[in-house]
């Protein structure tokens, strides 16, 4: 038997005993559960010291296994599911009365993804049921995306880590809400809304931009991260433009005070000269939305890990496929 195998199997075991263990995915590390036991929903609720009114993701192994879990599924529904999945997107849809109460936060609705990655598919395999799991962070904070990342947020509170390598993806799955002729889009992910709509051959609604709710007819529905101070650093983290992050830095550094940068330009010249360079954390970013995505959380960790007075980050471009790029950096600059 391979290590992973055994690993594999002992992860299906401690989530058949009701018991909490944090699995890899494609986007970002999760901590998961029995979606069928409330003694383990309860548990995930109490490691992440997370509201019990913000609902659960349920990941499957196919596609087929969403009827277990939603009801009146809509055609456009199984259209992005043959599509995407396995992969970075989240179905909401109508669900069955059985699903439990605390995964779903007694919303009328549940969320649903298969996951692209082969640990965690073979664990949902071996396991046999639904996972519920939410990003394996403390509430607020930067989603893990490496096993290491996991040990960090939560140290011993998780007493299971299946070890799948760093996340491909990096930022959450793209999420949306698919209930009777309704299709929104909650929240943004590495899938945009036009590929969202090149497969449905429709036009969605503009994605909620920094909104807490969302209105559906009567119906009032809540948009996913949507406190403010989200995926947040510990330290204050500012979004400027490359010119203002030049002067901000350079204000910094007059009052000695220490700055950890993301930027997509090297270190320049003038900021290497003297007592600067020491004051001064640069980080090199990638100008590809896909690559930057990937490594995003890490560098922001490693940024925060230096306790610097603030971390400025260069806005990435205002196009399409950086958009959940900027949703999250939005969120990661706002004040608790
Ligand atoms: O990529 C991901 O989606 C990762 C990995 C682990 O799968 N999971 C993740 O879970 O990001 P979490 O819990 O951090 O974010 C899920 C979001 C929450 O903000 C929650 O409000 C929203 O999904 N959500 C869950 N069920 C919902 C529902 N029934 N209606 C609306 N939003 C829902
Ligand atoms: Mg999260």
């Amino acid at each position: 038997m391979t290590k992973l195998f055994q690993a594999i199997q002992q992860a299906a075991s401690l989530l058949a005993e009701g018991k909490i263990v944090a699995i890899p995915t494609e986007t970002v590390y999760g901590l998961g559960g029995c979606a069928r036991t409330p003694a383990a929903i309860q548990k995930i609720y109490e490691i992440k010291d997370r509201p019990a009114t913000n609902p659960l993701i349920i990941h499957l192994s196919n596609m087929a296994a969403i009827e277990a879990w939603a009801v009146d599924i809509p055609e456009v529904a199984w259209k992005l599911a043959e599509r995407f999945w396995p992969g970075p997107l989240t179905l909401v849809l109508k669900r069955r009365p059985e699903v439990l109460e605390s995964v779903t936060a007694g919303q009328p609705t549940v969320a649903l993804r298969v996951p692209n990655h082969p640990v965690t598919l073979a664990l949902l395999k071996t396991f046999g049921e639904g996972i519920a799991a939410p990003s394996a962070n403390r509430h607020g904070r930067i989603s893990p995306t490496t096993a290491e990342h996991v040990r960090e947020e939560l140290g011993s509170k998780v007493g299971y880590i299946l070890d799948g390598g760093p996340c491909q993806v990096g930022i959450e799955s793209t999420i949306v809400y698919v209930v009777d002729s309704e299709i929104h889009l909650l929240r943004q992910g590495s899938i945009t809304q036009q590929a969202i709509e090149a497969c449905l051959e429709c036009r969605l609604p503009a994605a909620p931009h920094h909104a807490s709710s969302l209105k559906i007819g009567t119906l009032e529905i809540e948009v996913p991260g949507q406190s403010l101070s989200h995926y947040a650093p510990q330290r204050p983290l500012f979004l400027y433009g490359y010119q203002t992050l030049l002067e901000k830095i350079q204000q910094s550094l007059a009052e000695n005070r220490p700055v950890a940068v993301l930027s997509f330009a090297p270190l320049p010249d003038f900021l290497r000269a003297g007592q600067s360079h020491e004051m001064i954390h640069w980080i090199q970013a990638n100008t590809r939305a896909e690559i930057y995505a990937r490594e995003l959380y890490a560098h922001l960790r490693s940024l925060d890990a230096l306790n610097p007075n603030a971390i400025f980050v260069e806005t990435p471009p205002f196009n399409s496929e950086w958009l959940a790029l900027q949703d999250r950096l939005y969120r990661a600059s706002q004040k608790g």
